[in-house]
Order: C-alpha cells, then sequence, then structure tokens
C-alpha cells in the first residue's frame, strides 16, 4: 500500500462521525435553537454565496469532518495538484487545469517545464483566430463570413462548451450560432447539419484523443457532408479546426496544421473547458467573454488554494457532501439551477461528479470501503418542482440537492425573476421544515388528507447564489464544483482522474459492430455473446431488411 493510503473508515474522526450521526438534531430544531445558524453555516468565494445552513450538521459534526480532511491530508493534496505532481498515478499525468486560467504569467511546472508559456500561446492562437473571423479575414470558400460554428466532441469536449454557451446567451454576437454535434446517433449530426450553408459553416473537431469513435465517426461524415456540396478539396481546410492532445492524428484527418489547436495530458477531458476546447464559446460570444470565464474560474482557484478548510467554499461542499453520502445515507444528489441558462449544469455535473468520483477502487487498486460518488441528476428549476420533486419531499429515499440562482436575470420580463426565486426560496424551505400531520390539518381541507400532505422534512440542500450569471459567475461556479470533486477524491481516497470504468463496454461494441447486419443486409445467427445479448442482436438483424424506405 503506497504511504500516502489511509483507511478513513477505521479514523477516530470516521467513528466520530458516526456517532454524530445518530443523535443529529432535526433541522427544524436547530434552526429553532440557533438564530445564528445560517450565518455561520455559510461562506462567500469569488462572488458567490453558500449557504449549507440546510443541512443536517452541527459545530460539531463540521468540526469532526475538517478533523477528517486533516487526517486525509486534503490541504498536502491541494498543494500537490497545485505542484503539478502526477496525481492521476493510474495514467502518470499531472492534473494541472487551473493553469489554464492562470493568466497572471505565474509559472505551472509539469515534469520540470514551465507550462504557462504554452497555455499563454495556445490563448493567443485562439484570439488570433476569433479576430480573423470577425474582421472576415478568414472566411469559408465563398468569401462569405463564418455564421455557424459546429461543435463535434463528446463527454468533456462537448458539455463545458456547451453548458456555456448556452449560460452565455446575452454575451452572444448577433448574427451567429454555434451548434452542438456529440451522439453517434447520425439523426444528432443530420438535425444540426439540416437548413445549414455549408460556404458559412466552420467544423470545431473537439477530441482530446482524436480517436473517440463518436467524434471521428462524426467528423468524418461532416467532412463528407461539405464535400457533396461544392466544397473543393482545396478549400476544406478553411472550414475544420481541431483541438486535441494529439495533433498528428488532427493533421491526418486533413485540419490545416495552423489551425490545430493544443491540449495536454495534464488537462483531463471533463476538465477541459478552459483550454481551447472553449473555441466554440469564444466564437459565440467573443473572446473577451471566454476571458472573462477563465478569470472567474482563477479567483475561484485562489480561494481555494488559499482559504483555510473551515472557511473554503469547495472543501465545505465537499465535505458536506460526505456528510450526507457517508454518514447520512444519501445515495442521489440533484443539481438544480434556477435558471434556464444552466439548463445543461446537471449534465455538465453529471459527467464532472460521476466519471470523476464514479469509482470502487482506491489509489493503490485495493476496494474502497465507503460509498462514493452519488447519482447525480436534475432539472432547471421551477421545472424539476413538477416532475420528480415529489420524491424530493415525501419519497423514502432521502436525497440531497443544491439550489443554484442569480439575484438579477439577464432580462426583465414582469415579475418572472421574482416569482423563480420564491420557489427556489420556498422548496429550500419546504424541504427543511417539512409539515407534521398537525400542521397540515391546522392548514385546513379534508382531515383524512392530513397524512399525505404531512412532509417529513429534513431533506438536505445548498444554496448557492450569485448576483447575475456572468462569465465571471459561471466560471466561479465550475471550478467549485471542480474542486469540490477533488476534494471528495481524495477523502474516498480514490482516484479522480481516470475513468478506466468507459473501456469495457467501448471494446466490446468495437467487436459487436461487425455482427450488426448492415442496411439492407443480413448477418448469421449471434452465437458469441450471453443468451440475451445474442437474442438482441437476433432481434435487430431480422427486422434490418427496410419494409419500405422512409429517408
Ligand atoms: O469515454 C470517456 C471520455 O474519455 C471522457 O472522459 C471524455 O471527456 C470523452 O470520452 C471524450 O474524449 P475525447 O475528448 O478524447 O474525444
Amino acid at each position: 500500500m503506497p504511504r500516502d493510503m489511509i483507511d478513513l473508515t477505521t479514523s477516530e474522526e470516521w467513528r466520530t462521525l458516526t456517532a454524530l450521526a445518530r443523535s443529529a438534531p432535526t433541522m427544524r430544531a436547530a434552526f429553532a435553537a440557533d438564530p445564528d445558524r445560517a450565518r455561520r453555516f455559510s461562506c462567500s468565494a469569488a462572488g458567490l454565496f453558500l449557504d449549507f445552513s440546510k443541512n443536517r450538521i452541527t459545530d460539531e459534526v463540521l468540526h469532526a469532518l475538517i478533523a477528517l480532511a486533516a487526517r486525509a491530508d486534503l490541504e498536502g493534496a491541494r498543494a500537490a495538484i497545485f505542484a503539478g505532481a502526477p496525481i492521476n498515478a493510474t495514467e502518470g499525468r499531472a492534473v494541472l487545469h487551473p493553469a489554464l486560467r492562470d493568466r497572471t504569467g505565474a509559472a505551472w511546472p509539469v515534469r520540470g517545464e514551465n507550462v504557462a508559456p504554452l497555455i499563454a500561446a495556445e490563448l493567443a492562437k485562439m484570439k488570433g483566430l476569433c479576430d480573423a473571423i470577425g474582421s472576415g479575414a478568414a472566411t469559408g470558400y465563398s468569401g462569405r463570413p463564418f455564421e455557424t460554428f459546429v461543435n463535434i466532441g463528446i463527454g468533456g469536449s462537448d458539455l463545458g462548451p456547451q453548458l456555456a454557451v448556452e449560460a452565455l446567451r446575452p454575451c452572444w454576437i448577433d448574427g451567429r450560432r454555434a451548434a452542438f454535434v456529440s451522439n453517434i446517433d447520425g439523426q444528432h449530426l443530420a438535425d444540426a447539419l439540416a437548413g445549414l450553408d455549408p460556404a458559412t459553416t466552420l467544423f470545431i473537431v473537439a477530441s482530446k484523443t482524436f480517436t473517440t469513435e463518436e467524434t471521428m465517426t462524426n467528423a468524418a461524415s461532416a467532412r463528407a457532408w461539405l464535400q457533396e456540396r461544392s466544397a473543393r478539396d482545396a478549400d476544406l481546410a478553411r472550414h475544420f479546426v481541431a483541438i486535441s492532445a494529439n495533433p498528428r492524428a488532427a493533421r491526418d484527418f486533413g485540419v490545416d496544421a495552423a489551425r490545430v489547436f493544443r491540449l495536454w495530458d495534464w488537462v483531463g477531458g471533463r476538465f477541459s473547458l478552459w483550454s481551447a476546447v472553449g473555441l466554440a464559446v469564444a466564437l459565440q460570444t467573443g473572446f473577451e467573454t471566454f476571458s472573462r470565464l477563465l478569470d472567474g474560474a482563477h479567483a475561484m482557484d485562489e480561494h481555494f488554494r488559499n482559504a483555510p478548510l473551515a472557511a473554503n467554499a469547495p472543501a465545505l461542499l465537499a465535505l458536506v457532501g460526505v456528510w450526507n453520502r457517508n454518514f447520512l445515507g444519501v445515495g442521489a444528489h440533484a443539481v438544480l439551477p434556477y435558471d434556464q441558462h444552466l439548463a445543461r449544469l446537471p449534465a455538465y455535473l453529471q459527467q464532472a461528479e460521476m466519471e470523476s468520483n464514479g469509482k470502487s477502487r482506491r489509489r493503490d487498486g485495493a476496494p474502497v470501503t465507503a460509498k462514493t460518488a452519488p447519482v447525480v441528476f436534475g432539472e432547471p428549476g421551477t421545472n424539476g418542482q413538477h416532475a420528480f420533486f415529489q420524491l424530493l419531499h415525501q419519497g423514502t429515499d432521502v436525497v440531497s440537492a443544491d439550489f443554484i440562482a442569480a439575484a438579477r436575470s439577464s432580462i426583465r420580463l414582469g415579475d418572472h425573476h421574482e416569482r423563480l426565486l420564491a420557489n427556489f426560496l420556498a422548496q429550500t424551505e419546504a424541504l427543511m421544515r417539512g409539515r407534521t400531520e398537525e400542521e397540515a390539518r391546522a392548514a385546513g381541507g379534508e382531515a383524512r388528507l392530513a397524512p399525505h400532505r404531512a412532509c417529513p422534512g429534513d431533506r438536505p440542500t445548498t444554496s448557492i447564489l450569485m448576483e447575475e450569471l456572468s462569465p465571471e459567475a459561471l466560471g466561479a461556479l465550475l471550478a467549485l464544483y471542480e474542486h469540490k470533486i477533488f476534494c471528495q477524491g481524495v477523502l474516498w481516497g480514490i482516484n479522480s482522474f481516470d475513468q478506466w470504468g468507459v473501456e469495457l463496454g467501448k471494446t466490446l461494441a468495437a467487436t459487436i459492430l461487425g455482427e450488426i447486419a448492415p442496411h439492407g443486409g443480413a448477418r448469421p445467427p449471434a452465437t458469441r455473446h450471453d443468451s440475451s445479448t445474442n437474442q438482441l442482436i437476433d432481434w435487430i438483424n431480422a427486422r434490418r431488411e427496410p419494409k419500405g424506405e422512409k429517408r
């Protein structure tokens, strides 16, 4: 076992927390007993305000959680990540996405090399492309300016830029439209390309590896689409840019070397928004907006790096999550942005949290001895209220939730925003307080319905507020979660930066591909799998003969 590995579940602090969980007061009682509770369990960081007082914590719990973090040497791990240590040990890589948003000129070492100049050069190249497209110096084959930017990527090469483009809608440059194609389902690409003018379309192929099946298949089909629609072969290069840590593969695909943006092995795919993977954001909202996004994230990095754990927003968010997950048995966590422009945040955090911390092996390869990442899901408020909130209020499982909102909206439309905020606040209050049967009876209505109207309460929520959804606030919010994920990985003793679990399915798909009958064709009965998989292949293959073409 490496010297840094300790089993936290056998520690004194873990035992203390286990005991505290048995005696934790209800939140309703805790609020009634302490008028200062909200202030004491809140903190501010990089323009964000976090109120985690509506969790079942007490001073003793928080104290014990911070002691647990000390036992796990969270501060040492934090120093190691910022020092460029190869903390992604299974892949032998540093984890330095914070370097991507540091524009102070500070040095960032990776294997003895300062990578800050490489980052600055790539940013300058991004700005150069944005400027050239803005001025009309870079156009498509017809000489007309680009209007549509189709980002072809998946996972971290899709979710981050897609979320940011949507979130920063008020900053969009008129006449431009970014589109995102990720799924290998051909309908995704076909739908995105329908009605597009090839002469004014720029494809951004984003893939760290440049081997991902979905992205390579979509990129090849996009290239064919362009070739079929009058672009001469020599002009194709004008319509493609690439972002990759595998620049040779990008060039082999046909992207002009000058249009290949670099990514590095020390940037994890799900942490790559801050690199040239954010090009779609820069093109849709302007390079200045993208820079502000980086600044917001950098401000959170500085906070995380320097603040003591007791006042450290990402660390506290992580510790409260560990309390809920490991000591109160919460297995699912909802991400609930009360902001339509953050509609993709749950999907983004699903990858960030579940791909990072959905692990059952510790860093030393031994099985974990405590639960790791919960299931993450969510929807924007208030939509979720009319869908799954019933379970949050009265279900048999306790689900924790983050509620996220901005005090001001980008638009003034009647009292929509006041109503949105009222719902945000009411939900967290209701989840905390609940309603007893007596209260339900006292509220009137049929007495026999009182048990149905009662809500247990004591459902943990954390409220995260920002003044408005500015580029800086978005950057800070995403960096907050990135560091939270890192802290939880340290506490759980796992490597948050690899993703071996996704390999097996990819390998099997490559084998099965040869067993799927081509359109209109046939294949012999499947025999190489379990009876279910064989049966499903045969069922599909028997129906691959078209009954009547429908396209
Ligand atoms: O399969 C998972 C994954 O490797 C993610 O971690 C990553 O974000 C995604 O695939 C896309 O990878 P790439 O950028 O190399 O195409």
